[in-house]
């Protein structure tokens, strides 16, 4: 099944909750990929050993691999860390993400700074763009154990918004937002 995306309606209900407009707006994963987030489902029982997700991560470099279990037995500071999550910020690195048990969303920014909802799920790998405006939050089920990928070493560091020059919020902006596509009016200007 492809993932499961819509515009989020904002208000002050439990961010748990899936904040769907009324009528609802689903997102296809050809706008995700616009906007420069890239998915793939996997089959998250064989993770340990999947030629799938090893090709993806030898295309693309991802030689890092750890495994976070989203519980607050197991992780520092975990209420602190789900704030950190959810409070919108950019990375200088793509952030990879591959969901092997429970469920949660990563709220991404719309090329209009519309809240776009990913709901992730066991079997959902998500690449979000270096320099996108993204947070996250666990769903009603309150758990997720995520494996994490990255090219080299990895650097979590959140740079929270505003972040407009920051250079892989520029790159981001270049590549996505003021993108020309090839074949438009704009192209002949
Ligand atoms: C994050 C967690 C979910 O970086 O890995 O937002
Ligand atoms: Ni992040």
């Amino acid at each position: 099944m492809a993932i499961e995306a819509w515009f989020m309606q904002e208000n002050d209900e439990d961010k748990r909750l899936p904040h769907h407009c009324n009528p609802q707006e689903f997102v296809s994963p050809d706008h995700l990929a616009e906007i420069g987030v890239l998915y793939w489902n996997l089959n998250p029982k064989v993770f340990e050993n999947d030629g799938e997700l090893q090709k993806i991560r030898q295309d693309r470099g991802y030689n890092y691999m750890d495994i976070l279990d989203l519980c607050p037995e197991k992780v520092e500071n975990y209420e602190q860390k789900l704030r950190n999550f959810y409070t919108e910020h950019i990375h200088a690195d793509e952030e990879i993400r591959y969901c092997l048990e429970g469920n949660g969303y990563f709220d991404v920014r719309e090329k209009d700074d519309r809240w776009i909802r990913i709901w992730i799920k066991p079997g959902d790998l998500i690449i979000l763009p270096a320099g996108i405006y993204h947070r996250f939050t666990l769903d009603t089920t309150n758990y997720i154990k995520l494996m994490r990928l990255f090219l080299g070493e990895p650097v979590w560091t959140a740079h929270n918004r505003p972040q407009d020059n920051h250079p892989s919020r520029r790159e981001y902006i270049k590549n996505f937002v003021n993108k020309i596509i090839v074949g438009s009016p704009l192209e002949a200007r």
